[in-house]
């Protein structure tokens, strides 16, 4: 006897075994002890469940997961969003002391109880979008007490959501390390990445002419790996600066923006699985125009996800369903790429892929209903949320 099953739902379950979506029409999906326990064709459902939901006709898709944020921080930059409008640059705002910098200085005056609820408050719109997977990223604090204060507050938030943490500490240089990117460096690898490790899943550094170099960066991923933490990376957003080889070097799970990245990055990447995340919400409000490689990513056969990349500064958007939309019209990912990007491949940037990112017997039974006529609509509504339900480990999810 299964807990539950929903019956009279269509299911694109982004299986890669050749039908479009990995779609079965007609479909039903049972689901025991939190995990999906059948899924099939309705014809084929003979068994039995102790709660029969009707999904009216909707589709159900796996539960999305933004595999890339920094959603806890305090106060915002509308005023550098202004100061760019009337023609100063993210970089330049940056050397003067903006940029990631001015959230710094909020988040770290922020207490953490502050920060706790300004994010939970953010995050609602995430799971009124069908989001089973949050990454959330440190990197406003740049300091060991502050960091590990956001990442404590990023683990708190779930309860609502699953959360994956991200230690970012190589973020951008500390006003007080001014001329001296190389001590910082060493507080991050010897003080803060031993002192926040029990706090974190994964390791990211931005690593740019901005921010840190590729040996600087290829210092923190040492450390980071010696204690046994996966990596990830901002890799090649603003300038060719051969992140994404580094990247693949250290087996990282993703190499995130890749704008700038060249032909033999890609390879890299495809040579050690590494997943490529396109942010078109950053492209979007920097008003980037280098294309990120989307013909070679695909020619060499590299996994695509796509996330919001949430923050004050580059994407103050809040809408997971928005960046598949960003990631067609911008980059021209098909809408199937997109929903596999925030789905499969979110997973796999996550190392979440054995649990999430497809509906398969034996993963979680998280999963998301829409009221929708074809899963492409999930990237052609542009602003409006077909959400129609929302189930996390077999129950169904409140709406926030
Ligand atoms: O992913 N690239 C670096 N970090 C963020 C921007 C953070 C900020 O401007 O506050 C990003 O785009
Ligand atoms: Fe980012």
């Amino acid at each position: 006897m299964q807990d539950a099953v929903w019956l009279n739902a269509n299911l694109a379950t982004l299986r890669e075994d050749g039908a479009p979506y990995g779609e079965i029409r007609d479909g039903a999906l049972a689901v025991k002890d939190g995990r999906i326990a059948w899924i099939g064709h309705r014809s084929e459902w003979t068994g039995a469940a102790a709660r029969e939901h009707d999904a009216g006709g909707a589709w159900i898709t796996p539960g999305l997961v933004d595999c890339h944020t920094h959603l806890v921080y305090a106060g915002n930059r509308a005023d550098e969003f202004e100061q760019r409008l009337k023609g100063a640059t993210y970089e330049e705002i940056a050397r003067a002391g903006g940029g990631i910098n001015s959230t710094v200085r909020t988040t770290r005056a922020a207490p953490e109880a502050e920060l706790a609820e300004s994010a939970a408050r953010r995050l609602r719109q995430w799971i009124d979008e069908g989001v089973a997977v949050v990454e959330i990223k440190s990197g406003y604090g740049l300091n060991t007490v502050s960091e590990a204060k956001m990442l404590r507050v990023a683990r708190q938030l779930g309860d609502r959501v699953k959360v994956k943490t991200t230690f970012l500490g190589a973020h951008a240089l500390p006003e007080e390390f001014k001329g001296r990117p190389d001590d910082y460096v060493a507080l991050v690898c010897d003080e803060m990445l031993p002192a926040v490790s029990p706090l974190s899943d994964a390791v990211d550094a931005f690593c740019e002419n901005i921010a840190f170099s590729v040996k600087q960066t290829a210092r923190v991923f040492t450390a980071a790996r010696n204690l046994g933490l996966a990596v990830k990376l901002h890799a090649d957003q603003l300038s060719d600066s051969g992140g994404a080889q580094l990247a693949a070097q250290f087996d990282a799970l993703s190499a995130d923006h890749l704008e700038y990245t060249n032909e033999a990055g890609i390879e890299a990447l495809a040579r050690r699985g590494t997943v490529a995340v396109l942010l078109p919400g950053a492209f979007y409000f920097l008003r980037e125009k280098q294309l990120p490689p989307l013909g070679a990513l695909r020619r060499h056969r590299v996994p695509i996800a796509i996330a919001t990349d949430h923050n004050p500064g580059s994407s103050p958007l809040t809408s997971p369903l928005l960046a598949m939309n960003l990631a067609c019209t911008l980059f021209r990912l098909t809408p199937e790429e997109a929903l596999a990007g925030i789905t499969r491949n979110g997973a796999r940037a996550l190392g979440m892929h054995a649990t999430h990112g497809t509906l398969e017997a034996g993963k979680c039974a998280d999963f998301a209903l829409w009221e929708i006529e074809s899963p492409a609509e999930l990237a052609y509504v542009a602003g409006s949320n077909p959400n129609a339900g929302t189930v996390r480990d077999g129950e169904p999810v409140p709406s926030a």
